[in-house]
């Protein structure tokens, strides 16, 4: 028999432990330490363990997982789980609203909520008298999958509401309606760690979300970092609410997690500008968006407006579009960069995806074809998101006819034709000859760059154009380029070709740390340029360095110094210094004081695009203070140097409540060094 002591200590417990699971996940406002939490946890498993009639449906220690089914249980929904129609524009959106405008006119006068469509699996959740007793998928939408052992893993998930016992009341009988997701952190946590281990990436965020619901052991689904957020009432027993909003803040209210960027909106003007609003700020939710849904407030006119097949008419998915697509892989092509890597990429049938059509993407390395098994003729998951470069996912095993081909790995250099190397230990795959066309014309590329020599009017085509007509052997050459030669190539007129010698002229009083970098010495970019600038002071004492020398350096090791010294020992590229220096571009930095070490002791790291600086030239001036530059944001971090399009460092300061600053505030931090 159980004590009544020992029933209401589990109560209690379990009561506590919802909270705290609510606080930690649902709000992010931890009430008590993860130790308290962990020895409430314990207490009451063991509760349990000795009592087994105590382990209620909302115990919090179901969380964890541990049971294993044979198959999910077929489960009747309490009426149909509706979906939404399509609008893939303004116009469509629009026209949505005149339609149901002229079915009744109140819809002039109404008010919309626009929420961010959250690109999850749906789940509908039953609670009886505040217990969540039963979840299921959507299935048909008649009927779904009983999956409530998987759901109850889920963090935010309460497993009795009200969460917090604030006075509000709970109807006896409720079902709600929210989605499962993964976040974009977790989920590139979850393939960081699954490459460590060498087994399988996932394929995106929705499908793991997916995939990891239905697992049959459910301790599975615990390991996955699945979140839900909650945004409509099914069935409920209480008062009905009038309003969407309304629902939402009740939702929350009872402790349910509800996404935070939805808006109420007057009219259908205003809708139009949210939702281009919540689009462009698309790339920083920490979740995965595929639209925002559009729904009538006044959720009596939006009963009385009805279903047309399974889309009631009050609401519509407004899509945004896609950021991963299926196309084939018509071929492979193959690209030599600068310092000779030889690099994949897909020559896909062109397709529509992440607002722009795509006919090629990265193929990452020739180990990632390997391991992927791609096949020409293979139908591939794409992705472009925001300004990121389309890479391929994988293929799609399932829709293969036998007709594709497996990948052969090249032997030769697709541009010169000479052999090609590899090195051990390295993915990367080299094109070793010095003089092939494609690695002069990437190395005039870099050499004349916006981190190098800023060589305005220098770009790809007019690079190509110059070691096609053997003007340019070598970066050098260009510092002896004559009007005349230039007149003869073509699109180059009298004004084109002063601006380039202007600008090529202008670039010798570039400092040591750019002429380093453009140099495009293998593992040599901004960062290590501008160390080596500040340690060495000139070409002639990089030049002379040994790798000892060089890896006494923090962040030098064995192959960025030996990469150096191997360059310089070249002849062809003591041949190119000779050029340089004849051309006096053989800047000497001259050797500063340090200023006051105000920035001592703290660690600041870069990210994105700075206005003003250069990566080298904030690294030089933040060392000059005494700081140190780090690639990576943790707990030490103190600063967050953060310029455009900053991309996942940001998102880990901002998680980690580090402090970010921009261009002026670092210049601030400086002067207050001064
Ligand atoms: S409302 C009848 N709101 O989008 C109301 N759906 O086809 C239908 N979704 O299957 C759902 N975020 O899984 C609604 N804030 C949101 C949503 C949302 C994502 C999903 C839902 C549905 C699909 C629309």
């Amino acid at each position: 028999m159980v004590s009544r002591a020992a029933r209401s200590r589990a109560r209690e417990l379990r009561k506590q432990l919802n909270l705290h699971d609510y606080r930690y996940h649902v709000i992010d406002d931890p009430l008590i330490s993860d130790s308290e939490y962990d020895q409430m946890l314990l207490e009451l498993r063991e509760l349990e363990q000795q009592y087994p009639e105590l382990a209620t449906d909302d115990s919090p220690t179901h969380r964890v997982g541990g049971r294993v089914s044979e198959r999910f249980v077929r489960v009747p929904h309490p009426g149909p789980i509706l979906s939404l129609s399509n609008a893939f524009g303004e116009d469509d959106v629009r026209a949505w609203y005149e339609r149901i405008a002229r079915l009744d006119a109140r819809v002039e006068q109404a008010a919309f909520v626009v929420e961010p469509k959250l690109d999850g699996l749906t789940v509908v959740l039953h609670y009886q008298n505040g217990t969540f007793n039963l979840g299921a998928t959507r299935g048909d939408g008649q009927n779904g999958e009983d999956i409530t052992s998987n759901l109850r893993t889920i963090r935010t998930l309460p497993l009795r509401v009200p969460v917090d016992p604030n006075g509000i009341k709970v109807p006896a009988r409720l079902v709600v309606r929210g989605e499962a997701i993964i976040f974009k952190k977790d989920f590139s946590e979850m393939n960081r760690r699954a490459e460590a281990e060498g087994g399988k990436t996932y394929v995106n965020p929705r499908n793991t979300a997916a995939g990891s619901l239905r697992q049959l052991d459910t301790s599975l689904t615990a390991a996955r970092p699945i979140r839900l957020f909650c945004y409509s009432i099914i069935e409920s027993t209480g008062k009905p609410l009038k309003r969407q909003w309304l629902v939402l803040e009740k939702l929350r209210d009872l402790g349910f997690p509800v996404e935070g960027n939805a808006r109420i909106c007057e009219g259908i003007e205003e809708v139009i500008t949210v939702i281009q609003q919540l689009a462009g700020k698309r790339d920083s939710f920490a979740y995965e968006i595929d639209g925002m849904v559009i729904k009538l407030d006044d959720l009596e006119l939006a009963n009385s407006l009805g279903v047309v097949g399974k889309d009631p008419r009050a609401a519509i998915a407004f899509k945004l579009p896609a950021e991963e697509r299926t196309t084939q892989l018509l071929d492979i092509g193959l690209n030599v960069g600068r310092t000779g890597v030889i690099t994949p990429f897909a020559i896909l049938e062109p397709v529509y995806v992440g607002g722009a059509n795509v006919k090629q993407a990265t193929l990452h390395n020739f180990d990632f074809i390997k391991e992927k098994d791609i096949r020409v003729g293979d139908r591939l998951l794409i992705k472009r998101s925001g300004d990121v470069i389309p890479y391929v996912i994988g293929p799609i095993v399932e829709a293969r006819t036998g007709k594709e081909k497996r990948y052969k790995m090249p032997n030769k250099c697709p541009d010169c034709g000479e052999p090609i190397q590899m090195i051990e230990g390295e993915v990367a795959v080299f094109c070793a000859n010095a003089s092939c066309p494609a690695q002069r014309v990437r190395n005039l590329e870099h050499f004349a760059s916006r981190s190098a020599m800023d060589i305005e009017g220098l770009g790809i085509k007019v690079a190509e154009q110059l070691v096609e007509q053997g003007l340019v052997e070598d970066v050098g050459d260009i510092y002896g380029l004559t009007k005349e030669a230039l007149l003869d190539l073509e699109g180059f007129a009298e004004k084109k070709a002063d601006k380039l010698l202007s600008a090529i002229e202008s670039s010798k009083s570039q400092p040591l740390s750019r002429v380093i970098n453009a140099l495009g010495i293998r593992g040599v970019g901004e960062s290590v340029a501008a160390d080596y600038a500040g340690h060495f002071r000139s070409l002639e004492a990089l030049s002379r360095s040994k790798p000892a020398d060089l890896e006494v350096m923090e962040g030098i090791g064995p192959n960025i110094a030996s990469g150096t010294v191997d360059w310089f020992a070249k002849p062809r590229n003591k041949k190119l210094l000779a050029k340089l220096k004849k051309a006096a571009v053989w800047p000497v930095e001259e050797k500063v004081e340090a200023g006051p070490q105000t920035l001592s002791g703290l660690t600041l790291v870069l990210t994105g695009t700075l206005p003003a600086l250069q990566r080298g030239e904030a690294k030089a001036l933040i060392e000059g203070a005494g700081g140190k530059v780090t690639g990576s944001v943790s707990g030490k971090t103190a600063f967050l140097v953060a310029g455009e399009k900053a991309g996942s460092k940001l998102l880990k300061a901002q998680d980690l409540g580090v402090e970010i600053i921009d261009e002026a505030g670092l210049r601030k931090l400086l002067e207050a060094a001064r």
